[in-house]
């Protein structure tokens, strides 16, 4: 039996292969940040990592941990950029406690899967929110977390726009808050960098927060954590 191949299937497997790694330079605003992430659940539906752009799910697991180890979910937990909500299932599958969790993302697509995939559990909930527009009253929270978050430089001051949800997510958490960024000379193609020292230093004067860096000076992530 013969079998005949459809060239176009073959097309759209080349063209999804060259849209993951396409990489927008920057974003006017978080709303267009968003629509990327909207159109990466079209695109790539049914492929997490692929949608999250993460290597894999070892990496993402990797990251949830040293975020873990840096400050340690308490009580009422907020996840900026939650994605898919993984973080809570890390946590479930961790057996780690916490009195809730609140995921914020502003894909609307990221938060309705990621609400679908947690249906019935009154502790964790969703919501497309931006923290920028719409932030939360002082210390609403008690952990928050903001993972894989911050890697596209968005507006026209990306470092001022980072600073803002840094800045947003510590004052609504009432024990403190882990963020990762991307360091400088690690990785060619990485458009917005920043050198960690640097960033920890900023956070501890602009904020007045307490900082703690976990940063082995090769990946190209790194972790902040701040405490009030
Ligand atoms: C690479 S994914 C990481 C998701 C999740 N934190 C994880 O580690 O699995 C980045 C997510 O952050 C969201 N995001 C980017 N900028 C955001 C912002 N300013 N406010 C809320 N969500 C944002 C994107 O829509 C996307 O879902």
């Amino acid at each position: 039996m013969s079998r005949v191949t459809n060239p176009f299937r073959l097309l759209a497997r080349k063209l999804k292969r060259r849209m993951s790694n396409y990489s927008p330079a920057a974003f006017p605003d978080t709303v267009s940040c968003g629509a990327f992430y909207d159109a990466r659940n079209s695109l790539f539906s049914g492929d997490d990592m692929m949608i999250l752009e993460y290597s894999g799910s070892e990496a993402q697991c990797q990251l949830f941990e040293r975020a873990i180890s840096l400050l340690a979910p308490i009580g009422k937990i907020i996840d900026l950029g939650c994605g898919f909500g993984h973080l809570a299932s890390y946590l479930d599958e961790k057996s780690i406690p916490y009195k809730s969790y609140h995921g914020i993302d502003v894909s609307k697509q990221m938060v309705t899967k990621a609400g679908n995939r947690f249906k019935g559990r009154t502790s964790v909930s969703f919501e497309v929110r931006d923290i920028l527009t719409n932030p939360f009253a002082k210390e609403s929270f008690d952990t928050g977390y903001v993972l894989s978050v911050l890697g596209y430089p968005i507006g026209e001051n990306p470092i001022r726009t980072m600073m803002e949800i840094i800045e947003k997510m510590f004052s609504s958490c009432r024990v403190g808050i882990v963020f990762s960024h991307v360091a400088s000379d690690r990785k060619g193609g990485l458009s917005f960098t920043t050198v960690p020292e640097d960033l920890a230093l900023r956070c501890e004067r602009e904020l007045g927060a307490k900082t703690e860096l976990d940063d082995d000076g090769t990946d190209f992530t790194y972790l902040v954590s701040l405490r009030h």
